[in-house]
């Protein structure tokens, strides 16, 4: 039997203030397999984020079931978040940004080199170690951020609309990077997005959230994310043409059936 990285069952999470609360999530439902890919989308204020954070560990009012490698989810761990405003640290170069996690975990000097070398390599970073966060680009500043999560060999990554304020080409480039290096690691990932060309060309999961509060209304299975030539194909903008009416309110029907 396939076996859940991730499964929540009946999922309720609000905020309470002074007298009111805000129901942000109600009688949410989601699995995701190990080692696949899975995509979030849903409008504005939908409780994305609030679902995030409940599985990174951050977020422990709610009621439910949620289970992270069949264990109630906490933080840090083998779970890694990466958000949108990257996280990184203005006084420290991308090297330090990058070892951060690996010297809080007490590893060795070596290791720690080796392993930030190869990281850096592996997202196009390695020439630009000594310059400082304010010396990059947006979307080198992303990467950075990426190569501090994965450096600790996640086995859940988490992403927050991590590529949203990059212009469309690195947004492509980077998810071209992604794609890469979940063929090289095979982490279970879950992304959240409001893009749904992003959607389509990385989730194999695609799973849409209805707005506040928010419960998961459809739940896609995308088999043709994962191949780098889709943005061009017939097929891959129909099926993102069905995402968005379906993110509409309309009902997803899948292409062929
Ligand atoms: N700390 C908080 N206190 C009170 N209400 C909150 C808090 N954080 C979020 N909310 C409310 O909970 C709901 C879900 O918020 P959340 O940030 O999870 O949405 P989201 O889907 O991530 O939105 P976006 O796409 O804009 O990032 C929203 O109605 C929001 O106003
Ligand atoms: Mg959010």
């Amino acid at each position: 039997m396939e076996h859940n990285y991730i499964s929540i069952k009946s999922l309720k999470a609000d905020y309470r203030q002074k007298k009111q609360s805000v129901v942000a999530l109600e009688s949410v439902d989601l699995s995701l397999p190990k080692g696949q890919r899975g995509v979030i989308i849903g409008p504005s204020g939908c409780g994305k984020s609030t679902l995030l954070n409940v599985l990174a560990g951050l977020n422990q009012s709610y009621t439910g079931q949620v289970l992270v490698d069949n264990q109630p989810p906490i933080c840090g761990g083998k779970t890694a978040l990466i958000l949108q405003e990257y996280g990184l640290l203005p006084w420290k170069t991308v090297w330090d940004n990058v070892i951060l996690g690996m010297e809080l975990r007490k590893k060795s000097s070596p290791e720690i080199k080796e392993a930030t070398q190869k990281v850096l390599e592996k997202l196009g970073l390695l020439s630009m170690a000594k310059r400082y966060p304010v010396q990059l680009s947006g979307g080198q500043r992303q990467r950075v951020a990426i190569a501090r999560a994965l450096i600790l060999e996640p086995q859940l990554l988490l992403m927050d609309e991590p590529f949203s304020s990059l212009d469309a080409l690195s947004r492509e480039e980077i998810q071209d990077s992604l794609l890469k290096i979940w063929e090289e690691t095979r982490v279970t990932m879950l992304l959240i997005t409001h893009n749904i060309e992003e959607a389509v060309f990385l989730g194999q999961k695609i799973f849409v959230m209805s707005s506040c509060p928010g419960h998961i209304v459809q739940e896609i299975e995308n088999r043709m994310a994962g191949d780098y030539n889709l943005r061009g194909r017939v097929q891959f903008l129909e099926m993102c043409n069905q995402l968005r009416s379906c993110l509409r309110g309309g009902e997803y029907y899948a292409a062929g059936a």
